[in-house]
């Protein structure tokens, strides 16, 4: 999709579908009185993420003139114009609309405002039907979306982000026989090359030279050796940071939960379990483009679960890099077993702060739902910074609490720690675990098991990978 920012009168924009913010109680400033009548005649409210369409508009040149409802003024802001943008890009594409431009002004043409727009119509514009044949699927597409009276540094911004989230969620959506860790190694390295980013990616050897030993358990019910991928970003010399962001991204390739393992029933999803690690790849994507003065390193362990007859058991005892032993209670708590080490070796490779993203527990889905990923702190002020960021990126996101309590539920008699904690506060207690491995360093986490996948197309997105993190991570790193 072609992204442009124009000025002039939108009576002069040539294009299949142009659209106009429609707000409940106030019609927009636009020359057509066919929008009046649709206010009138109650056709049109302007709730948010209505649509009403007048198909050649008097005196446009534009084929149609779009409402999009916006709802109320005062709860108006940028994260809801990503979802309207998104929401007129998946309705007008099926109608055939090619062109299609917002009309953006007064308080809403800023930066944040035309990146979110353009964001959103990109996001939008994201299917998950890669793999389907039909040679029909790509007739209706759009070539051009273009922002009226926006700010062509936001458009820039918000194209690199809602093409990194779709990068995101390509790769978060491949399926599982296709994308091993060692493909989603070269996935990094292809886009490292592209992004001018440095990447290493050790190998299995290397992780028992280093003495991996809890990423390495999981790893081995699998015939599908693991990967530990770095990818690093250096802002241009002159930049004197002495932060280093690493952003860790759990990468399970597939989750059959080893010989603890998964009920059959909706295990394809399982697939998802490295949408952090997805999202850590896809923000590097952004972070190259958009120059953070910031070095920002992205880990991403890559190991595939399964219950091979070498697969670890119940009852097993791990030495993490850490030196810490871990005795392995249950292998579906792999999630954490892995980032354990890659937390560790941040640390060693000199990152200051650490934010990690996982599909890490069922326990957070039950929790929060789809509507918020859970966020969980050793350093409050650092939670702050994530979660003020998250909420001007319109990713929603709450904080769980870490009181020490929780922590016992870890304890073991037989190794320094246990991988699980039972039933009660499930999401929790594996945080506790995570916080086991991260040394003085301010370490945020967050449990994107519920909002790393669609279950049910929203109208701004389709259903499946959503790409979230991608714009928190990229703007901590740009907001630093
Ligand atoms: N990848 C899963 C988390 C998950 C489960 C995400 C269901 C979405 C839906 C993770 O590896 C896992 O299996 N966690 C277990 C931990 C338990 C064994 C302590 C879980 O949450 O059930
Ligand atoms: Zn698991
Ligand atoms: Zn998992």
């Amino acid at each position: 999709m072609n992204i442009r920012v124009i000025d002039g009168p939108l009576q002069d924009v040539d294009v299949d579908a142009l659209v106009v913010l429609g707000f409940e109680e106030q019609r927009p400033a636009v020359r057509e009185d066919r929008i009046g009548d649709l206010y009138s005649s109650g056709e049109f409210s302007g709730k948010a993420l209505e649509f009403a369409i007048i198909h050649r508009p008097n005196g446009y040149i534009a084929r149609r003139l779009v409402l999009g409802g916006a709802g109320k003024p005062d709860k108006f802001n940028s994260d809801e114009l990503r979802k309207l943008m998104g929401a007129a890009v998946r309705a007008l594409k099926p109608k055939g609309a090619r062109t299609i431009a917002i009309a953006l002004d007064g308080d809403y043409c800023g930066i944040d405002f035309t990146s979110a727009a353009v964001e959103g119509a990109i996001i939008g514009d994201f299917e998950p039907d890669r793999y389907k044949t039909d040679p029909k699927k790509n007739e209706k597409q759009v070539d051009e979306f273009i922002v009226v009276g926006g700010s062509e540094f936001g458009a820039n911004r918000g194209r690199i982000l809602g093409e990194s989230q779709n990068y995101t969620r390509t790769v978060a959506n491949e399926p599982p026989n296709l994308l091993t860790p060692l493909v989603l190694a070269d996935r990094a390295r292809a886009l490292a090359l592209e992004q001018g980013l440095d990447c290493e990616v050790l190998d299995q050897d290397r992780m028992r030279q280093l003495g991996m030993g809890a990423l390495l358990g999981v790893a081995q019910g699998s015939a599908e050796p693991p990967a530990l991928i770095i990818l690093r970003y250096k802002p241009a010399d002159g930049s004197v940071s002495r932060d280093h962001l690493g952003l860790v991204g759990k990468g399970v390739t597939f989750d059959t939960g080893g010989i603890s393992i998964k009920p059959a029933d909706g295990m394809e999803k399982m697939k998802f379990d490295m949408c952090g690690g997805a999202a850590a790849l896809g923000a590097m994507r952004a972070i190259a483009q958009l120059k953070p003065a910031i070095p920002v390193t992205a880990l991403i362990p890559a190991v595939e679960n399964m219950p091979g007859s070498r697969a670890q058991r119940p009852g097993d005892i791990v030495t993490a890099l850490s030196g810490k032993t871990i005795e392995v209670l249950n292998t579906d708590a792999e999630g954490r077993l892995i980032l354990a080490d890659a937390l560790t070796y941040a640390q060693r490779i000199g990152c200051t702060h650490l934010v990690d993203a996982a599909t890490l527990t069922g326990s957070i889905v039950i929790a929060l739902g789809g509507v918020n990923s859970g966020v969980f702190t050793n350093n409050a002020p650092f939670q702050d910074k994530v979660l003020s960021t998250a909420k001007a990126e319109g990713e929603k996101m709450w904080a769980m609490p870490m009181d020490e309590e929780y922590k016992e539920a870890l304890k073991n008699p037989y190794a320094d720690i246990q991988n699980i904690g039972g039933r009660p506060a499930g999401s929790i207690t594996a945080a506790w675990f995570l916080k086991e491995f991260t040394g003085d360093l301010p370490w945020v986490h967050l449990d994107i098991a519920g909002t790393a996948w669609l279950d049910d197309a929203k109208p701004w997105m389709a259903k499946g990978p959503t790409g979230v993190c991608v714009r928190t991570f990229t703007q901590l790193a740009l907001g630093w």
